[in-house]
């Protein structure tokens, strides 16, 4: 099939190495003329496990060509995805700016029928919208086209989305045309061949799903984290208490990791975005609320920690941070909890050594000024970061990370002191070597220190 691709970023990027691999022909269009010039010249301007390779290959099959022209795109693709992003507004509700700005693109340059699906996470009521949109700009034109609009949200995990986008748990169509389900089903036949996963339902159902997704796992984890502060004042160890309640099928163990707070492009904004959406129609949204404050103030616990073992004497500190990503295997570092700890921490006087295995080229994107002026150093190894260190934080789950040398570190640290955001260790053990634990919920409180 011909598929064109608004939106060349995590989602559309994938998504579009994804579908041509299984043998379509692909037209990726964004409006930054930068990333196609680098994807033109073989360069993939994320990092993703297994996305350079897909790209390549497909790119050499000739399946896989990028533009800026949304003309060329509409041109293209029988089906044309909406994968831009919509980031959080003024208020916290969904700004489809972009979205909005692909549909009108599609009404200026709409030839005959086409199936637009909407990729990105968007409100309810968004493909009406899209539909309006579309609609108003042919009646400018005085011309009239078929097409439809579907809900399709993608549910991708960074660091894990092309294996996610290969073997999806489920494929949400959102939509009550049947030539659309038609085409959606034979677009996702390669990925869905050994059992049904393609759920078909109405189109606001669908927008909403995603939502409810997104918030479920953020629920989980405000939770998890709420516990770690109780197990903490009570003496308690939260990883014992986590093995325990995950045991229980009817809750298990996945997203009930305590840790320094939840990050990235996709939970902060689609929870603040579903809480919207509620107070926009008159319904409640306590718990939404809620799982968003217990998160702001998580995201502060390994500043107050350090803080709190220095006695509020930071200025002139040197904190070594493993870590930037907001989780593994991605250099994403949209809302991640590193980037609260980092900018407390030059609040404060303190300077920061930095290394993550891939996140440093964005931490230098994002913090030029504090890379000139030295509060933030990014080093390449977890032992150059500890380099004239007075404490370790840790604000990443890096694989590399885990099993570090608890001597060398002893050594290296001024201050003998880790402060671990996401529960790495054992603490008898890493006491063993002379070294202070602080992680959360369990190992030395704040009260101790
Ligand atoms: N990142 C994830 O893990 C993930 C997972 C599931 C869903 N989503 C959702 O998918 C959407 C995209 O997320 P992302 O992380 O890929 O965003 P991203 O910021 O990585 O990429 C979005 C891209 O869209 C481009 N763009 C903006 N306006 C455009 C236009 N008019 N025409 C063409 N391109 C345009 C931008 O230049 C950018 O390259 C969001 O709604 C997000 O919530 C993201």
């Amino acid at each position: 099939m011909r598929i064109t691709i608004f939106g060349t970023g995590y989602v559309g990027l994938v998504t579009g190495a994804c579908l041509a691999d299984s043998g379509n022909q692909v037209l990726c269009i964004d409006i930054d003329a930068g990333k196609i010039e680098r994807l033109r010249a073989g360069e993939v301007p994320i990092h993703e496990p297994g996305l350079e390779a897909l790209v390549h290959r497909n790119v050499e099959a000739g399946r896989l060509t990028f533009s800026t022209s949304a003309a060329e795109g509409v041109a293209h693709g029988l089906l044309i995805l909406i994968a831009v992003g919509t980031p959080p507004d003024e208020d916290g509700s969904a700004d489809l700016r972009h979205v909005l700005a692909v549909a009108r693109s599609i009404g200026e340059h709409l030839d005959g029928y086409r199936v637009v699906i909407d990729k990105s996470t968007v409100p309810v009521g968004t493909a009406d919208k899209v539909r309006t949109t579309i609609d108003g700009v042919l009646a400018t034109r005085g011309v009239a086209h078929d097409f439809d609009v579907v809900s399709n949200p993608e549910f991708l995990k960074e660091g894990a989305a092309v294996a996610d986008f290969l073997k999806p748990d489920r494929v949400i169509v959102g939509t009550d045309a049947p030539r659309a389900i038609e085409l959606l089903r034979v677009l996702y036949e390669p990925f869905t061949r050994n059992r049904e996963r393609l759920m078909v339902m109405d189109v606001r159902s669908a927008e909403l799903t995603k939502y409810a997704a997104n918030a479920m796992l953020a629920t989980k984890i405000s939770f998890i984290n709420e516990l770690a502060g109780i197990a903490e004042q009570v003496g308690a160890d939260i990883e014992k208490v986590r093995q325990g309640i995950g045991s229980d099928s009817r809750i298990g163990y996945s997203f009930i990791y305590p840790g320094a707070g939840y990050g990235g492009s996709c939970f902060p904004k689609d929870v603040q975005a579903l809480a919207r959406t509620a107070a926009g129609v008159g319904a409640g949204s306590q718990l939404l609320q809620a799982v968003e404050a217990v998160n702001a103030r998580q995201k502060q616990v390994l500043f107050e920690r350090i803080s709190n073992f220095f006695d509020r004497k930071l200025e002139g500190k040197t904190i070594a941070l493993w870590g930037l990503a907001f989780k593994p295997n991605t250099d994403d570092m949209r809302e991640a909890p590193s980037r609260v700890l980092l900018e407390n921490l030059w609040a404060t006087g303190a300077r920061v050594q930095a290394y993550d295995p891939v996140a440093g080229v964005e931490a230098a994107r994002l913090y030029p000024k504090q890379c000139s002026s030295g509060e933030l150093v990014l080093v390449n190894s977890t032992t150059a970061a500890l380099q004239g260190a007075d404490a370790l934080a840790i604000a990443t789950e890096w694989q590399e990370f885990r099993s570090p040398d608890f001597e060398g570190l002893s050594v290296a640290l001024r201050h003998k002191a880790i402060f671990d955001g996401r529960n790495l260790y054992d603490p008898a053990h890493v006491a063993r070597f002379g070294l202070r634990y602080f992680a959360i919920g369990r190992g030395e409180s704040v009260k101790k220190s």
